[in-house]
């Protein structure tokens, strides 16, 4: 009731209530976050279904597709000739491009090599679940037809398209979740919009302007281009879509911004956001780890964003792309420890998925339809620890668990030891099937170490081979 109570007062009204009762305010938890904050209670709350209810699906979906994309992709990481530093869809920052001049470039983005349902095939293919796109990034670009002002996709190049609302269309036909990034506090255009210094992390609330048309007042700003943009991004995609909304650099988001925005998400009550939206990060279902793997997980609802090359948005000079086996294994890792991981492209100006990255993904989409059930729907590894030869996620159910064993170095003596598991092994076999479909089995007996599996010769997959394990009754790990 006190949270009622607290979040009506700060709308200045208690009247409102009596015609919102599908607003059910209880508790939401985004685990790392301060606890003891007032707002954090006051800001944890459910528009409907219930923080478990709603990360049910994306619990289960453990791998999705990050989309950087937007004008940055024209000068692609070149300015005047010369290379610049930094991430792709920081150019006009790093740069410090003026607002003009940067406006400009939308008249040369065409992507005309744009096919929403091959993206998502693209993504559906490499076994994501879902997708969040780049709605707008910090340089102020709207990638969908906004009708704040000009500065968007639709409007301003010779495009003239919707590119979400093609996505939105062929992410349902394929089942698959879209999500929308928004950056919510950055606008190097609109003015007023924060910039930060060349870091996002470094300083907070510093505004490092470097053009006079970006001054202004950042809470005019928040009110004429956040709150309308943010109601069209909840309001015109359809009833699941955003899935998601993926705020980014809460630069200078006092409580008093933050609640300018947070009353909006009523308007999609089965939504889950990140916890990029105020300054001290109280907000939110998720952690948003970036470029990193947490050690031993996080508490909570997480989820590790990463490139697969150096840069978010396009960048003609960044060839740097992690191989396949690095791919697997930061996924089996992140599962292992109970996270989902959103792996990022970063689309060029013609509207294409550079190759090497969809190389990559189709090579993971190889080694997912072989092991997703590994995957998906798993929790973090019992154990609370990798081990030398892989790691291992877990699926319990009525009787007992399954535990799904993901090897990476192929014992060279045939013997895999699982030191720690008190149960013994009801079935052990190979997840990987033969040519008839049949799973070998595997003969794994305890001793006073834990289990010792009998492997075959080699490895069915040089990445990574799955074990499947089943026991009775809820792992007991020494
Ligand atoms: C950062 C960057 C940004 C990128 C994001 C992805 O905070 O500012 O460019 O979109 O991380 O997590």
């Amino acid at each position: 009731m006190k949270r009622i109570a607290t979040w009506l007062l700060s709308f200045g009204t208690t009247l409102i209530f009596a015609a919102v009762p599908a607003i059910l305010f209880s508790s939401a938890t985004c685990h790392g976050a301060d606890t003891n904050d007032p707002a954090y209670e006051m800001w944890q709350q459910d528009y409907g279904p219930t923080h478990d209810q709603r990360m049910q699906w994306w619990r289960h979906a453990k791998f999705g597709m990050f989309i950087h994309w937007g004008v940055y992709s024209v000068p692609a990481g070149v300015y005047q000739d010369q290379p610049v530093d930094h991430a792709g869809e920081w150019i006009m920052r790093t740069a410090n491009i003026p607002v003009a001049e940067y406006a400009a470039f939308a008249k040369q983005f065409d992507p005309t090599n744009f096919n929403a349902d091959q993206w998502v095939k693209i993504a559906k293919n490499a076994g994501m679940k879902y997708i969040v796109i780049t709605a707008k990034h910090h340089d102020g670009f709207a990638m969908f037809h906004t009708h704040v002002d000009g500065f968007n996709i639709y409007d301003a190049t010779p495009w003239h398209h919707d590119p979400l609302a093609e996505l939105a269309v062929a992410c349902r036909k394929a089942h698959i979740r879209l999500g929308f990034y928004y950056s919510e506090a950055q606008d190097w255009h609109h003015p007023g919009g924060a910039a930060a210094n060349k870091h996002p992390d470094n300083d907070v609330d510093a505004q490092h302007h470097w053009d006079p048309a970006q001054e202004g007042s950042f809470d005019k700003y928040i009110e004429n281009v956040d709150v309308p943009q943010v109601t069209e991004l909840l309001s015109n995609y359809g009833p699941d879509t955003p899935a998601v909304l993926w705020w980014d650099t809460p630069i200078g988001m006092t409580p008093e911004r933050v609640e300018k925005l947070l009353p909006l998400l009523t308007l999609k009550p089965a939504i889950i956001t990140n916890n990029r939206l105020d300054a001290k990060r109280l907000t939110g279902d998720y952690q948003t780890p970036e470029q990193k793997i947490p050690t031993n997980g996080l508490p909570g609802d997480w989820e590790t964003c990463m490139t697969i090359n150096g840069t978010w948005g396009y960048k003609s000079t960044d060839h740097n792309f992690k191989s396949a086996e690095t791919l697997i294994h930061n996924l089996v890792d992140i599962a292992s420890k109970g996270g989902n991981y959103l792996l990022n492209v970063g689309p060029t100006s013609t509207g294409i998925i550079p190759p090497p990255e969809v190389d990559r993904l189709q090579q993971m989409g190889r080694w997912m339809k072989v092991n997703g059930q590994a995957i998906y729907g798993t929790s973090a590894s019992p154990f609370g620890h990798p081990f030398a030869w892989g790691r291992c996620t877990e699926k319990t159910n009525a009787d007992g668990a399954t535990l799904y064993l993901h090897v990476w170095d192929w014992p060279t003596d045939g013997q895999l030891s699982v030191p720690g598991l008190k149960n013994h092994a009801v079935h052990a076999y190979l997840l990987k099937a033969n040519w008839f479909g049949w799973h070998k089995r595997l003969k794994a007996v305890s001793d006073s170490n834990g289990v010792i599996v009998s492997l075959p010769e080699s490895a069915p997959d040089k990445i990574s081979s799955t074990l499947v394990l089943t026991i009775r009754g809820a792992p007991d790990i020494e």
